[in-house]
Order: C-alpha cells, then structure tokens, then sequence
C-alpha cells in the first residue's frame, strides 16, 4: 500500500507517519507538505532515510503542481492533515484559512477523482459542531455543523466538499471530526506545548479569560490508531467521531501542568478572553467505539507525563522553533536530495 499523507511535517501528520512506518513497516508514505511555520521536518529526522519514506514539498492550494504529483505518485490512498489549524492564527488572518483548508481540499479532491477515484481520508476536527453549554450532550456523527470560528468554519466548509464528492462522483471518502490532541512535536503555540516549554524556561503562562474553557483531550498516538482502523475497516461515505472521553476545563490542565512541573500557581497569568471562544467541546465516540473496535488507550496521567518528559529531553527541538532556526532544516538537508 502506498500512502500520500498530506501536512505530515506538522504535529499529528509527523506522529501519523511515525505510526504508520513502524506498524505498517512494508507500506510506502509521501509526506506531502508546505512547509508553513508549522511544518517541521526535523519531527521525521529519524526516519528521513528510510527508503520506504519520501519528501515532497508542495502548496496543496497550487492546483497544477497537486495533479502533476498525484497522478506522478498514483497512491492507493490520500490521507488528508495539511490545514492551517491554529484558531487564533484565524482570527488575526483568516485568508490562508480559506485557501489551505477550502481551497486546498479541494485540489486534493479533484486530483484524487481525476487519477482514477483515490480512496481519501479527511482528517477534521470538533470545532465544525460548535460549542456546548455545560450539561448539552456531546457531540455525535448527526450533529447539525455549527462553526463559529474562521478556522472552524473553513474546516466545515471542507468537510461539506469532501461529502460532496462521495454522493455527486462516487468519490471513496471517510472523514474524522477529533477533538483536541496532546502529545509529541506539538508547535508551541498551542495550550500544552506553550504551557509546557514556558514552564521549562521560567516564564509565565498565559491563560485566557476564567479558565473554564473545556476541551475533551485525546493523546495524539491514539488518533493515529482510529485514522489506521478507518482505512483498514472504515465505511466509504461514512464519518467518524473520535474522542478521548476526557473533558476538562483549562485551569484543570494548567494545575495538572503545574503539579507535575513542580511549578507555583503564580506562573500563572489571566489574559483577555480569545474572540467568540468556544465554551465547551466534547465527543461521542461511541460509534467508533461500537463499528471498528477503537478505544484510547493512553490514560490523561500517562499522557501528560510522556509529553512533559519529552518536551524536557527535547529542548533543542522546541528551542529551535521559538528562535525560527528550525526553518533552515529544509534547506540544509533536503535541497540536494
Ligand atoms: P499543524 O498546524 O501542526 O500542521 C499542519 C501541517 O500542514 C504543517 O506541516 C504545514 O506545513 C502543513 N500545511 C499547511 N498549509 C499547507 C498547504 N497549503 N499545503 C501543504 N501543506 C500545508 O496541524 P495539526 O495540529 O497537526 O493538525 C493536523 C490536522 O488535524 C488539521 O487538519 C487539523 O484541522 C486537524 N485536527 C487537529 C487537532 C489538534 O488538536 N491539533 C484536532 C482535530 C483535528
Ligand atoms: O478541538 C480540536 C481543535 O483543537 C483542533 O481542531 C485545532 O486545530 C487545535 O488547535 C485545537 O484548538 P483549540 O483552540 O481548542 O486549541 P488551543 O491549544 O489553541 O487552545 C486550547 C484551549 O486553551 C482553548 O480554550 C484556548 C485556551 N488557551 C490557548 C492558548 C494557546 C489559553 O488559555 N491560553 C493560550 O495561550
């Protein structure tokens, strides 16, 4: 089986193909990437010459050079990350938003329809669904899209296309809405990766508003299982809702970060809410759960401790981020290959 993983230099898309490599180790991988400020291939350095991998660095919103590379490739199926996916990042500068994550997908759409109906995995996430009060019940596979972000609405709006194209051409598609992941090579602009590598260098962490925001966490290898099993033994035309059944309030994880930091709470520093933010997410992922076997298997403890451990043994990875060194990897490594 060849795969073309799209956005796999970013933090679930890298993780997905170190997944993959390892439990999969006969397979062939394309990572397909920009390389935006969030892509980073030194999150596959250990992997960079295995000669089952390969690199190629293209813009999923450049139309042409997505059809030359799919029908070059022929992969037996797209597994769709790439996106701009950072909520703040979209209240500043929408416009990438809407050309990545809208555009973008569908490119990848057409490519996959005119080189012969590539089967397509669309990775999206729970944003599309809105947000919850406090005692709604989680969201499910028939819940009305409600998004209320830029972000999340391009994400909608992408998701809409790629059921459009399974109804209109019969195009093999499955997607996945996820809920917030946490685990290794995470940009550290998002909350654990920011709290985290702050912590590490004594600064403050900045939490918005009153801190009772909720999110329904998943540890990022988990989500890499349930995208392999909805290749393997997923519908065509269906989606799948995966979540971690792990609900907490962002002061929760902000004292779960401190205690296992050994940090003080004074670290700690209210800053002005984000704009229009989300109240509450939270998944059923019963169905999942119930047609293809999935449960996550990392408990929130183990998670949280695998990641903070990792962050500490890897300085250099995330130091290099926040200097902006690591957007020379590219050109030091790969440009004769
Ligand atoms: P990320 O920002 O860490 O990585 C995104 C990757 O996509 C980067 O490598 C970037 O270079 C690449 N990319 C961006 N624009 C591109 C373009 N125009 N052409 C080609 N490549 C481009 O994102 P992530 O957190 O790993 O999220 C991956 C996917 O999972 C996204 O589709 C996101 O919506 C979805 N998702 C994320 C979460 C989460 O908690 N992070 C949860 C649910 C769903
Ligand atoms: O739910 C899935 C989504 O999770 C994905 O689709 C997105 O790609 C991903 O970025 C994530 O979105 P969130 O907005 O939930 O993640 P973020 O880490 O940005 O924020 C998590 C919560 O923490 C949110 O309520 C805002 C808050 N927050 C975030 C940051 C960066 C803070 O309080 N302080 C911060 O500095």
């Amino acid at each position: 089986m060849k795969l073309l993983v799209t956005g796999g230099a970013g933090f679930i898309g890298s993780n997905f193909i170190h997944y993959w490599i390892e439990k999969h180790p006969e397979d062939k991988i394309v990572n397909l990437d920009a390389l935006t400020y969030a892509g980073n291939l030194e999150n596959l350095k250990s992997i960079e010459n295995n000669p089952n991998y390969k690199f190629v660095k293209a813009d999923i919103s450049d139309k042409e050079k997505i059809n030359e590379i799919i029908s070059d490739e022929k992969p037996d199926a797209i597994v769709h990350y790439a996106a701009e996916s950072h909520v703040d990042r979209s209240i500043l500068g929408p416009e990438a938003f809407v050309r990545t994550n809208v555009l973008g997908t569908f490119n990848l759409l057409e490519a996959a329809r005119q080189n012969g109906n590539i089967r397509f995995h669309h990775v999206s996430t729970d944003e599309v669904f809105g947000s919850l009060g406090p005692n709604d019940a989680p969201f499910n596979e028939t819940t009305p899209y409600d998004p209320r972000s830029p972000y999340s609405a391009s994400k909608a709006s992408s998701d809409h296309l790629v059921r459009a194209y399974f109804h209109t051409f019969g195009l093999p598609i499955t997607i996945s809405n996820c809920s917030n992941n946490y685990g290794f090579y995470q940009f550290p602009e998002k909350l654990i990766p920011l709290f985290v590598t702050n912590l590490i260098e004594d600064k403050k962490i900045p939490l918005y508003g009153d801190g009772m925001n909720v999110r329904d966490w998943l540890y990022v290898e988990d989500h890499s299982g349930a995208v392999d099993l909805i290749l393997q033994k997923g519908k065509i035309g269906e989606t799948y809702c995966i979540g971690g059944n792990c609900e907490k309030t962002n002061k929760e994880i902000t004292y779960k970060i401190l205690e296992f930091m050994g940090k003080d709470e004074k670290m700690i520093e209210f800053v002005a809410d984000r704009k229009g933010h989300d109240l509450r997410y939270s998944i059923d992922s019963s169905k999942i759960q119930h047609e293809l076997g999935w449960t996550p298997k990392t408990s929130f403890e183990d998670g949280m401790k695998k990641t903070i451990q990792w962050y500490k043994e890897n300085e250099s990875w995330w130091k290099k981020i926040k200097s902006g060194e690591y957007q020379n990897y590219y050109e030091k490594n790969y440009k004769d290959r």
